[in-house]
């Protein structure tokens, strides 16, 4: 535990002179001198041209890259790359938290469980790598659970997936391992595609596991029996007990594992309340995702959306004692940044959008006009930046005190083309601190199960960040 806060602490000293910086708003780039105000002095001093601006972005994205030579009269840009890598899980200020799936697996020995089944049907390759390796993942969750029963078997236990969808995940644990799982979904169109999917991937089976060259297996054929779905709303005051005893009826329900795979926002923060919370809940594996639709304690959020939240009230940031006795906050556009992934923007080489430096145009001529209230124009189809231009005033109720010509639009364009260019080195840089942020918000969620007394609580990186970008997995266990 105390190597944790150590890390925790190490991270937030790298953070927060650089607070201004990571929450700042790319809207304000062009008006608020964004470039002078945050970039560091050594970047600024080598990168002056549209020039300079390309080759910062060739060393970005090819950070990842082993055989890569940092261009050597970049050393500002290299050093600041450097610098924040060291502040992400597997860093060298964050290193042996996180287990790697193979380390995970080893310690399972005699519980763990292999993905077989090749069935990729219904599903993307995002999904189906996901599904694949999280399945094998529970599966040996549940069964190191029965080993530890008293008397009991893996028949005894019941997977709870928290947000099912379409039931991806659940369907498989069942499909494949033969553990009932009941997906739980609060929107009900949800529930029924997942009952769809579930009467689809039935037929599929034979084909798949004649693909596989696996033995026919009883439970292939029992996936209605195993697998089953309800709408409903999980919180605190769930009765898994009863819901159980009502879907999988027979037999002593008492014993649960709580997984969830990409459980949004608040969701997350509250499967882990909720393990700790429920003592038939002997085991969980939560994989988190969209940071910006959590709700943080120490900040108020500008944007603050109460519909959005609703389904998943409380704070989902800090969550640790460690950091809430320090009223630690991140800020939303720190929580937007942390749902990035440099790993696939990388890979991809992504440049960002063009709408950035036009939306930081358009606060040009809002500024210009006179016009003083913060706009949000929210995602916009156009056709370059007069189109934006004209369909952002037009969306926001703007056309007539914004009379600015078509001619004059493409000249103020012409007239910041560098700043437009520089733009989006500037996000890059401040994309560096994306997985610092997210790294901050797994640590404070492996810190609270580890003070809540959950010694075998891990931190796993379950997927490859590229193909799936919310990779790290909590799962802890409670014997
Ligand atoms: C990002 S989706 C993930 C779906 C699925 N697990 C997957 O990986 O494809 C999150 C799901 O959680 C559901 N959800 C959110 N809060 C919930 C709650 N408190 N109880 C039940 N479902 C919830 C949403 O309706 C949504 O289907």
């Amino acid at each position: 535990m105390e190597r944790i806060r150590q890390q925790i602490d190490s991270i937030v000293r790298f953070l927060e002179p650089n607070m201004g910086f990571i929450n700042c708003h790319m809207v304000d780039y062009l008006t608020e001198q964004h470039w002078k105000q945050y970039v560091p002095k050594a970047i600024r001093g080598e990168l002056e041209t549209c020039e300079d601006y390309l080759q910062a972005k060739e060393v970005f994205w090819g950070q990842f890259n082993q055989t890569q030579s940092y261009h050597k009269h970049l050393p500002g840009v290299t050093e600041f790359i450097t610098a924040a890598s060291r502040y992400r899980l597997g860093g060298s200020e964050v290193q042996d938290t996180a287990l790697s799936l193979e380390q995970f697996k080893e310690a399972l020995t005699s519980c763990r469980k292999e993905t077989r089944l090749k069935m990729t049907e219904l599903m993307n390759v995002k999904k189906c790598h996901e599904v694949e390796i999280a399945a094998a993942v529970v599966a040996s969750l549940c069964t190191a659970m029965a080993s530890s029963l008293t008397e009991g078997t893996l028949e005894d236990v019941v997977v709870i997936d928290a947000g099912d969808g379409k039931g991806y995940l659940s369907s498989r644990i069942a499909l494949e391992h033969g553990i009932k799982v009941l997906g739980i979904d609060c929107n009900e169109e949800n529930t029924s595609n997942a009952e769809k999917r579930r009467d689809r991937l039935k037929k599929k089976i034979p084909k798949a596991v004649k693909k596989s060259q696996l033995e026919e297996d009883e439970h292939f054929r029992k996936l209605d029996s195993l697998y089953k779905t309800t709408t409903q709303l999980i919180d605190f005051d769930s009765n898994l007990i009863e819901l159980a005893s009502a879907h999988f009826p027979g037999g002593h329900r008492s014993t649960f594992c709580l997984c969830g795979l990409h459980t949004c926002g608040n969701l997350g923060p509250n499967c882990l309340r909720l393990f700790h919370q429920n003592p038939t809940i002997k085991g969980i594996c939560n994989v988190g995702c969209c940071y910006h639709l959590m709700q943080e304690e120490f900040i108020v959020d500008e944007f603050y959306n109460p519909t959005k939240v609703s389904d998943n009230p409380g704070y989902g940031f800090p969550m640790s004692s460690y950091l809430r006795a320090r009223r630690f906050a991140l800020g939303r556009n720190a929580r937007n940044l942390a749902a990035e992934s440099i790993e696939r923007a990388c890979a991809n080489r992504e440049n960002p959008s063009d709408k950035l430096g036009h939306r930081a145009l358009l606060q040009v001529i809002f500024v210009e006009c006179g016009e003083k209230r913060s706009h949000q124009v929210g995602r916009l189809k156009s056709d370059g930046f007069v189109d934006y231009v004209r369909k952002s005033v037009r969306r926001l109720g703007l056309a007539e005190r914004v009379t600015i010509t078509d001619e004059s639009l493409l000249e103020l364009e012409a007239r910041f083309q560098v700043e437009l260019e520089q733009l989006k080195v500037f996000y890059l840089i401040r994309q560096q601190f994306a997985p610092v942020v997210e790294t901050l918000i797994l640590l404070d969620r492996l810190l609270y199960l580890r003070e809540s007394g959950y010694e075998r609580s891990f931190l796993v990186k379950l997927f490859e960040p590229v193909v799936s970008p919310r990779c790290y997995s909590l799962i802890a266990m409670k014997y």
